[in-house]
C-alpha cells in the first residue's frame, strides 16, 4: 500500500488537523531561538492555505510529562508561525475539549489555529484512544508533517489516523522520506557513515543496520573512547561506557566480517576537565590524567579524505564538545568536509544539524533532517509508528 501524500487529496475548504513537530528551542522569554522546524512546515501549511482549508495545527514541545508547564507553552511557536506567514493565528489555550472544538468550528476558510502543547495532557504520551478521538474531532482530514516525532507512538501520531475521514503525510515528511530513502535503498557507493555523540548505547541499532549497508563507518564523539578502550587503547579519564565494551568489540568484529572499514580517531584534543577554560592539547595517546574531548587534526584529515571520495554520506552526532570553541575543530572539520563533498550528503537532525548551522554550512548539505531520533530509526529500518498508522488507515479504506 503506497503512502498517501498531500498531492493525493482533493482539498477545498476542508477542516484539516495538521500534526507538526514544533519542538523548538526557546529562550525562556517567549522567543524561539531556532525556527528551522517551523520554517520546514511552511510548504504544507501554504498548500493548505491556498486551498482555503481551515487548519488546526498541533505539536508537542519538550517533555512536560502530562502536566501544564507554562515555559513549554506552544504560544511562542504559534507567534513565530504568524510572523513567518504574516497572518493572524488563533491560539487555543487548551489542548482538546468543547472550547477548542468551538474555536476550530469558527475558523474561516484559510484560517489557522494552533492548539496548546499536546504533552500537557498525559493521554498524548500514553497513546490513549479517547484522546486521539478528541483530537480527530478537530478535523475531517489529518495530515502528519511531524517527521521528527514519527518514531513516537503518541496519540496524535499513531492514534488519530484511525479516526479521521482521510489521512496523508505532508510535504516535509515526503522530502525526508525521499532523502533518507536514498541513503537506505541503493546508496551511491562508497557509502560513508559518520557517527558521533556521547553514547554507544544510543547508536547500537543504527550501527548494526549500517554494517549491513555502508562501506566505511567513521566514529567520533565520546562514544569513540568506548571503542578505543575495547580495542585496548589508552583513554585516560575519557567518558567510557564500561558495560558496553563487549558490545563495542562485537560491533568491530562484525564490521570486519562484513568488510566495512571502521575508523576510530588516531589523535585527540584532550584536557584535564570539561570546562570552557580548560587548557586543550593535541595528542596521539591520551595521558592517564587527561580526557578526550574532540577528534584531532590528523583524524579530521583522514575522515575528510573518506568523505570527499564518498558517493553517499550520512552523518549523525558531533565529533567532540563543539559547544566549547577549544573542542569544536573536529566537528567543524567534519562539517566542512560534508559541506564540500561532491556525493549525496545527509545530516541526521539533532546536535549535528545544530553544528552545521553553527558553522554556517546548512545550505551546502544536500539534506538536513528535522528528525534526530526519527532519522536514526528510519535508517535502522524500523517502521515508524506515524507512517504505519497512515498506511494502516489507507489499507482499511481500500478494503
Ligand atoms: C525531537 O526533538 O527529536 C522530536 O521532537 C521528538 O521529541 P521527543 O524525543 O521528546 O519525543
Amino acid at each position: 500500500m503506497a503512502l498517501p501524500s498531500l498531492a493525493d487529496l482533493d482539498l477545498r475548504e476542508d477542516r484539516v488537523l495538521l500534526r507538526v513537530d514544533f519542538n523548538v528551542p526557546l529562550d525562556g522569554h517567549g522567543n524561539v531561538t531556532d525556527d528551522t522546524r517551523i520554517r520546514r512546515a511552511l510548504p504544507t501549511i501554504q498548500h493548505l492555505v491556498e486551498r482555503r482549508c481551515r487548519i488546526v495545527v498541533c505539536s508537542h514541545l519538550g517533555r512536560p510529562k502530562g502536566k501544564v508547564v507554562q515555559k513549554l507553552s506552544l504560544e511562542p511557536a504559534a507567534a513565530r508561525l504568524a510572523e513567518l506567514l504574516d497572518c493572524e493565528i488563533v491560539f487555543a489555550h487548551d489542548v482538546v475539549g468543547a472550547s477548542v472544538e468551538q474555536l476550530a468550528q469558527d475558523l474561516p476558510p484559510g484560517g489557522i489555529m494552533v492548539i496548546e502543547n499536546l504533552r500537557f495532557d498525559p493521554r498524548e504520551k500514553e497513546g490513549d484512544d479517547e484522546f486521539a478521538q478528541a483530537l480527530a474531532r478537530l478535523g475531517d482530514v489529518y495530515i502528519d508533517d511531524a517527521f521528527g516525532a514519527m518514531h513516537r507512538a503518541d496519540a496524535s501520531i499513531a492514534g488519530v489516523p484511525a479516526h479521521v475521514g482521510r489521512a496523508a503525510v505532508g510535504l516535509l515528511v515526503e522530502s525526508e522520506l525521499r532523502a533518507l530513502g536514498r541513503v537506505v535503498d541503493n546508496p551511491d557507493r562508497p557509502f560513508v557513515a559518520i557517527l558521533g555523540g556521547a553514547k554507544v548505547t544510543d547508536k547500537i541499532g543504527v550501527i548494526e543496520a549500517l554494517t549491513r549497508r555502508c562501506d566505511a563507518l567513521l566514529i567520533g564523539g565520546a562514544m569513540a573512547y568506548t571503542f578505543l578502550k575495547a580495542r585496548g587503547e589508552a583513554v585516560g579519564q575519557s567518558r567510557v561506557e564500561e558495560e558496553r565494551l563487549l558490545l563495542a568489540k562485537r560491533l568491530m568484529e562484525r564490521c570486519a566480517d562484513k568488510g566495512v572499514e571502521l575508523l576510530l580517531p588516531s589523535d585527540h584534543v584532550v584536557a584535564d576537565r570539561l570546562a570552557d577554560d580548560a587548557e586543550p592539547s593535541t595528542v596521539d595517546v591520551i595521558p592517564d590524567d587527561q580526557m578526550g574531548l574532540d577528534i584531532g587534526p590528523a583524524t579530521v584529515q583522514q575522515y575528510a579524505d573518506r568523505i570527499s571520495k564518498a558517493g553517499t554520506v550520512f552523518w549523525n552526532g558531533p565529533m567532540g564538545v563543539f559547544e566549547i570553541d577549544s573542542f569544536s575543530s573536529g566537528t567543524r572539520g567534519v562539517a566542512e568536509a560534508v559541506a564540500g563533498a561532491p556525493g549525496y550528503t545527509v545530516v541526521g537532525g539533532g546536535d549535528s544539524a545544530a553544528a552545521v548551522a553553527r558553522f554556517g554550512l546548512t545550505d551546502r548539505v544536500k539534506h538536513i533532517s528535522t528528525g534526530g531520533g526519527a532519522s536514526l530509526e528510519f535508517v535502522e529500518g524500523t517502521e515508524l509508528p506515524g507512517l504505519k498508522a497512515i498506511k494502516d488507515r489507507a489499507a482499511r479504506a481500500a478494503r
